[in-house]
């Protein structure tokens, strides 16, 4: 039988329609989850592993559809399953490497750590598998008008999902001089129109979300709870990446609080489906400049602080006010979840790190990976026990950071030299 799904609030439990325009709840105001009665498919955990296994090694062909070969699609029945395959916008997204980390696991004293790299996603990050799912269903509803707040990756995401529909036009709000030049060029690229606006993000997002009151647009920040259902895929294809084996820890940067929570979502169903049979923990892992969800936990989750974010490298996760919060919240609690922070310079000397052992991640992705090291050093995270690091984007995206790094003759730097044009000043420079 087909599963029914509707809204569902987090806060009040009051019920809507899945086909209704809506980002909130109208009773409570709190945020809503997309809500699907999987149960209702009659499979059983095996089914399910043996259908997902079938997809991941069936062989592409002239007629295979792009949504065949999505590491977000091949598991479509958790993921919308009252979208109607045809209306499926894929490029096709996911199906990321999870890479063995393990010289650079030794380094920071994990000795089974791996990194699931969403870098390598489409547009280079984690959001093309929750913006397939928000531009399909938009797509689904005759949405013209689509529009996010973004601190430089979900707005690459929209506006190159938005490119592929006709007539859909991108819209996004972008914190002027936050966001990277190789962010904004993407924006630009694919078309969407772009606006820069004199605040933050969080300032972006506060507008982007009267503008959604306002007008009939289509919101595709994390806020909107079907872009939820295709971030959860991370989770799932790394558990998949690893032979069905459930790791200890997933360790992810924390900026909106989408991504943690569409886990803890996806691992939730996986769990009351039979899929996995055991949970993992999560640790949520923010910059000090920008550390409100860390703030609150230290409070027991008894205060919910926000913050004015301040500069970062990791720039995609200057946020001060995580819209889901409350999301997260839930996730840390049920996963037996811890929530750390990191310095710049420890984020700026993983990030050199993982990169020097060929694994280009960015300065957010590397928060992580700083993380990761903290809790393994404070005894937290076990040093067999097994960790996926949740690389969230590319680090191509993010050269100046790097550039500022190498010139700044910190411990790792590889400044480029500047060599006369001739053969023999470049053998001096390499003492040949
Ligand atoms: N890493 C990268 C590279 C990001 O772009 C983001 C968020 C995060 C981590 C944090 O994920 O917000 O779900 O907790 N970027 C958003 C954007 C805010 O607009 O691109 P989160």
């Amino acid at each position: 039988m087909a599963p029914t799904t509707c809204f569902r609030c987090v806060s009040c439990a009051a019920a809507f329609p899945i086909e209704e325009v809506r980002t909130g709840c109208t009773a409570c105001g709190s945020l809503l989850d997309v809500e699907h009665d999987l149960a209702a498919f009659g499979r059983s955990g095996d089914d399910w592993r043996r259908l997902f296994d079938r997809r991941r090694s069936a062989l592409p062909g002239l007629a295979t559809q792009p949504y065949e070969l999505s590491g977000v699609w091949r598991y479509r029945e958790h993921v919308l399953p009252c979208l109607p395959e045809e209306e499926i916008v894929s490029k096709p997204e996911g199906n990321t490497r999870l890479y063995p980390g393990r010289a650079l696991g030794e380094e920071i004293g994990l000795s089974r750590m791996f990194v699931k790299h969403e870098g390598e996603n489409p547009t280079l990050s984690f959001k093309d598998r929750g913006m397939t799912v928000g531009v399909s269903w938009a797509r689904h509803l005759g949405i013209r008008d689509v529009a996010c707040a973004s601190t430089g990756d979900t707005s690459a995401a929209l506006a190159a999902y938005a490119a592929e529909v006709p007539g859909m036009r991108g819209i996004v709000l972008l914190p002027d001089e936050k966001i990277t030049g190789e962010q904004l060029a993407q924006a630009l690229h694919y078309g969407a129109t772009t606006l820069a606006l004199s605040t933050d993000f969080d300032g972006c997002m506060k507008v982007v979300s009267e503008l959604s009151s306002a007008h009939p647009l289509y919101l595709l920040n994390s806020k909107n709870p079907v872009r939820i259902e295709g971030q959860k895929t991370i989770g799932w294809e790394a558990i998949h990446d690893l032979g069905w084996e459930v790791p200890d820890w997933f360790v992810v940067p924390v900026g909106n609080a989408g991504n943690i929570s569409a886990i803890g979502k996806g691992l939730r169903e996986w769990l009351s489906l039979g899929v996995i049979d055991r949970k993992p923990r999560l640790a949520g892992i923010q910059a000090d400049a920008a550390d409100p969800f860390y703030q609150s936990y230290r409070t027991g989750f008894t205060r919910k602080i926000t913050r004015t974010a301040g500069e970062t490298a990791a720039s995609a996760i200057r946020i001060g006010a995580p819209v889901s919060h409350p999301k997260a919240e839930r996730e840390i609690k049920f996963f037996d979840g811890v929530v750390g922070r990191v310095t710049e310079a420890e984020l700026m000397a993983a990030a050199a790190l993982a990169n020097r052992h060929g694994l280009a991640i960015c300065p957010n992705s590397a928060v992580a990976l700083a993380g990761a090291k903290k809790l393994r050093d404070e005894g937290i995270i076990g040093k067999d026990q097994l960790v996926v690091v949740v690389a969230t984007a590319h680090a191509i995206k993010f050269s100046s950071p790097a550039a500022a790094f190498h010139a700044s003759g910190a411990e790792g730097a590889n400044p480029p030299r500047k060599v006369d044009g001739t053969l023999a000043a470049v053998e001096r420079a390499l003492g040949l």
